[in-house]
């Protein structure tokens, strides 16, 4: 099978596949392990924070794929750092209900199998219960921070939906309650986050306020202005990560699969042609300021990838995209560093928030930085699937 796709593929893409020795996600993995990237720790103290959450999925990834010890020994040794010998978390303060702390959870899910510890399910059991209290705008969407009141950002379903739903097959498999709140998550934003402009269908606003109020909530609609590439990588990777979870008799599957099918469709429809990848800000293609952002890509890739491989999405129709678009994304922002010949990641927004008034100037005004992990994670995971698929 594995060979028919690559033979395929290299016959539509005529183009050699990107499998270098050691491969992509291994140099990313090593690189990752040897500069200490998600040690839980900043200044050395314990640090909680999505970016680590992030690198640990991806080195459970490469540890999958490769079973060298070495890649979960850093998670464990990462996470042992903020995790109590109580099963707690160091200095977590619950009431400040910010989603994206809850990004870490999954992977205290996977040490609690892996090792067995009780400590990692006390953790998780933490983070599980912020969502009880978690507040909620009034049509049950989860706020994004306790500072963004009735806001939901795309960035949010990715924090949280595959930990509550990996959580939930898990430890509460029989909770549908779970599982349906946790497809309410994504409708609400699917249908609030709404782009109105017919020509970029399935590119969904970076978020929405239920109140109207924030200063960038459309008065009709609740969306801010624009799509932005991260946020909208964050929603297709939380789908297909959850879809791992949500049982197949569970009538939110074909939700799901319908709400990427659409998404994906934006996506590819969005790429562009020069760059064959994609803008920063996805709502205005070519603008003078915008350009060519890497950590979307990444997310799209991975999601394309992986909704192929799991028969979500049409190979015919998104294989040798998907896997052009990763050889592109190599060629522009992956390089060789110098001093320690690890990889080195370019092009990375550092940030994109909706504090502001998430307008196109405030997108673009944002500094990039290297070796980001919220892009170089990403990366790694669609390195996985693309070697999955062409190596
Ligand atoms: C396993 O990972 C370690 C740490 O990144 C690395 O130094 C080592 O080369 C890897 N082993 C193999 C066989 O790739
Ligand atoms: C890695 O493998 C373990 C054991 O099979 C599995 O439980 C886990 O879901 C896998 N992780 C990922 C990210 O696929
Ligand atoms: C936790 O966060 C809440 C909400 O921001 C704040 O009022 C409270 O003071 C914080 N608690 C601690 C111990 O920092
Ligand atoms: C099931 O999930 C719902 C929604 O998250 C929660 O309120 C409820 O406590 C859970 N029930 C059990 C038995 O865990
Ligand atoms: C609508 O979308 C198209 C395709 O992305 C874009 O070229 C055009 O500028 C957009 N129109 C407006 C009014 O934003
Ligand atoms: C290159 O490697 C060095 C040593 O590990 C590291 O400090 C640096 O951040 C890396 N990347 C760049 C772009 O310098």
């Amino acid at each position: 099978m594995k060979s028919l796709i690559s033979f395929l593929s290299a016959v539509s893409t005529a183009a050699a596949a990107v499998c270098p020795s050691p491969l992509y996600s291994v140099q990313g993995a090593n690189t990752f392990v040897s500069r200490d990237y998600a040690q839980g720790l900043r200044n050395g103290q314990p640090f909680i924070t999505y970016e680590h959450g992030v690198a640990w999925r991806a080195l459970e990834m490469v540890y999958n794929a490769t079973q060298n010890a070495s890649y979960v020994n850093h998670i464990k040794s990462g996470v042992d750092n903020i995790v109590t010998a109580e099963g707690g978390l160091e200095d977590y303060n619950l009431t400040y209900y910010t989603l994206d702390d809850i990004r870490i959870g999954e992977t205290l899910i996977y040490l609690n199998g892996e090792t067995g510890e009780d400590k990692y399910k006390g953790a998780a059991d933490l983070l599980r219960s912020q969502l009880q209290t978690n507040p909620r705008n009034k049509a049950g969407g989860f706020w994004h921070r306790s500072t963004y009141p009735n806001q939901m950002w795309l960035d949010g379903l990715y924090m949280v939906s595959p930990f509550y739903a990996h959580y939930t097959a898990v430890y509460d498999p029989s909770n549908t309650t779970a599982f349906d709140d946790i497809v309410k998550q994504f409708t609400l934003t699917h249908t609030n986050c709404v782009n109105s402009n017919t020509s970029q269908t399935g590119l969904l606003k970076h978020g929405y306020d239920e109140s109207h109020t924030a200063v960038w909530a459309d008065t009709a609609t609740g969306a801010s202005p624009e799509c932005w590439d991260r946020a909208l990588g964050w929603y297709v990777l939380a789908i297909v990560d959850v879809l791992d979870y949500l049982p197949s008799s569970h009538p939110g599957v074909s939700t799901l699969k319908s709400i990427l099918d659409e998404t994906i469709a934006g996506i590819k429809n969005a790429i562009d042609a020069d760059s064959g990848l994609w803008w920063l800000v996805m709502s205005q293609p070519g603008k003078t300021g915008n350009y060519i952002e890497s950590s979307g890509g990444a997310m799209f890739i991975y999601a394309m990838l992986k909704g192929i491989r799991m028969g979500y999405l049409d190979s015919a129709t998104y294989l040798s995209t998907a896997t052009g678009a990763y050889e592109k994304l190599v060629d522009k922002f992956v390089g060789v560093n110098g001093t320690d010949g690890g990889l080195d990641w370019e092009g990375t927004v550092s940030v994109g928030s909706l504090s502001g008034n998430g307008d196109f100037d405030y997108y673009i005004s944002v500094a990039l930085s290297t070796n980001d992990l919220k892009g170089f994670g990403p990366f790694i995971m669609a390195s996985v699937e693309y070697e999955k698929a062409l190596c």
